[in-house]
Formats: C-alpha cells, structure tokens, sequence
C-alpha cells in the first residue's frame, strides 16, 4: 500500500520553495495572479512590473522541475489602454533566456463564456496554457489523453485524396508529414492543442478556479500515477484535488490564509493505494516530504 500525499503551504512560493529539493517534481501547472486583474480579491501584479516579479519565482520553477518534468502555465494577457499589454510575450522571452524551451502553446478556449459587448474588441473567450520544459526529452503519456474520431472519419476519410493515400510529406517544408489512410479503422485519434473547456461556475469561496477538467487533462498527459505535481499558486487547491484523485503527489502552495483554508477543505484526508486491489482508500496522516 502507498499513500498519496497531498501537502499544502501557506506562504509565498518564492520562499516556500526554497526548501524544497532541487528536480523533485514531475509537472508543475499552475494560473498565477493576473496582472492587476482581482485587486478586490487576491491581489494583483502591475503589467509592467510583471515579468520582474514572475522571473524570481520562475528560477525556483526551473530548480525544482525534473529534466523530465513539464510547466504548465495558465495565463493571459489583459488589455490597457485599449491594447493588449504584452507582458505575457516579453515573460516567454525573459524565460527562454532563463533556460527554459518553450515547448508549446496551449489554448483553453471556455466553452460558456459569459455574454457581453465591449467597443473594441469581442468577449475574450480563450486562455493561454504555455508549456515550458527544460529538455527536449521529457514525459509525454499521449494515449491517456486521446479522443474518439467522430465526424472527422466519417466525412474526411470517406473521401481520401491521392496525397492522403500515400505519405504527404509537409508543403511548408517543416520536415513533418502524414499519412492520414493510417486513421481509417481507428477510434480514437490524438488530440489537437485546442482544449475546449467549460469554465467551472457556482464556486464562491475563490473567483479563479480551474475548471477540474484543465489540470486533470495536462496531469495525465504529464504525469504518471504517484509522480509529484506542484501548482505554487494554488488558490482552492483545484491542481492538488485532481491530483490527488489521480493518485499523484502533490504539492500546493497559497498566500492568503482564506484560500489556503478552502483549499484544505478541498482535499481529501491522505490516500492510499492498494496494489492488489485496484481501489484506494483514505485516512488521516501529516507529512512534508518534499522538504530539503
Ligand atoms: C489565479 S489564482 C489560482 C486559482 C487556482 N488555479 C484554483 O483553481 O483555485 C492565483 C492564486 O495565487 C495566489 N498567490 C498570489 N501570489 C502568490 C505567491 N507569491 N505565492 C503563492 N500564492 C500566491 C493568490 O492568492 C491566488 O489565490
């Protein structure tokens, strides 16, 4: 039997991590403070003091990650001024430099965004998830992850041109091909880089939470069961929740008492896992594991 542990810290993440164990950690996803967004709830960071204050913390993003390991982050970029603020570009830069390959980009498009008309501009009904790693060879589960065919097959397959019969090796000359005759038979098919999500509503006790399907989606694509997941900010503990529920370790960490509170309502006393048994139980431990 082993136990799942899900450890929360009530503090700032610079610090926090700080005793924490360098390349202890599989997948770190988080959404962090957007810049000057909820001021009235948790704070807020001015865009143009942005990437000075995310890079500290990035660092310590960076020395705790495991080569294999993989950042999620969540972000995007409001508008000032009548244009969108580019600290979200000038982070990705300021992080390249840092160390980190930008591997990918991620957009959660919500699904029920809310209604709305504003002079300039549409309602914003996409999110950013960046990808970051640290070496090009990291852990990637892709068939966790993957979706049914559906009407694609019927209608695109049905219909197969001389180029899909036979490999079509990429027009743009990016060394990529397909050979989409492959895909005849099959179900299921790997998913695009498109999530298109529900955001999750009806929460009162923190304005930003995750949808539980965002974490749940890039934790199996990341991790496997008992790796270590961190998300540094928090908020309600949505990352450690589904985490837990996966039967990953966990890490969270959260600056303000009354989330940190919600957050620890959130997550169940500690997990085990039966070996034999494929079912789990839970009981009431402590542990802090990933002190260094
Ligand atoms: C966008 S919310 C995260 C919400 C979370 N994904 C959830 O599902 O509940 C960001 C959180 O980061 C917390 N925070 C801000 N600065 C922090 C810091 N330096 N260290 C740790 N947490 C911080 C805020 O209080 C807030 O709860």
């Amino acid at each position: 039997m082993t136990e799942i542990k899900t450890d929360l810290y009530l503090g700032d993440c610079l610090e926090i991590l700080a005793n924490f164990e360098s390349d202890s950690f599989d997948l770190i996803m988080t959404s962090p403070p957007y810049a000057d967004r909820r001021t009235k709830t948790y704070g807020g960071v001015n865009p143009d003091e942005y990437v000075d204050w995310f890079m500290p913390r990035a660092e310590e993003f960076l020395r705790i990650l495991k080569p294999s390991g993989t950042f999620i982050l969540n972000i995007k970029e409001k508008a000032v001024d009548g244009e969108r603020h580019t600290y979200v570009i000038e982070l990705v830069l300021a992080m390249r430099q840092q160390g980190w390959l930008w591997t990918e980009e991620f957009i959660w498009h919500k699904k029920n965004s809310y209604p709305g008309k504003w002079p300039n501009r549409f309602r914003d009904a996409w999110e950013r998830c960046l990808q970051f790693n640290k070496t090009k060879k990291f852990n990637m589960y892709q068939e966790t992850v993957m979706v049914p065919m559906g009407d694609w097959a019927q209608k695109r397959l049905k219909h197969l041109s001389k180029t899909d019969q036979s490999r079509d090796t990429s027009k743009v000359g990016s060394g990529f091909g397909k050979n989409v005759s492959n895909w005849l038979d099959r179900k299921m098919a790997y998913p695009t880089n498109v999530l298109h999500l529900a955001t999750e509503t009806g929460n009162r006790k923190h304005s930003a939470v995750f949808p539980k399907t965002l974490p749940e989606w890039f934790i199996k694509l990341f991790t496997k069961e008992e790796d270590w997941v961190l998300d540094p900010f928090a908020g309600a503990g949505t990352t450690c929740q589904v985490a837990q529920g996966l039967l990953r370790n966990s890490a969270g960490i959260e600056i303000l008492p009354q989330y940190y509170q919600v957050a620890k309502e959130n997550i169940k006393p500690k997990q085990y896992m039966l070996f034999e048994e494929a079912q789990y139980e839970t009981h009431y431990t402590t542990g802090d594991h990933r002190l260094r």
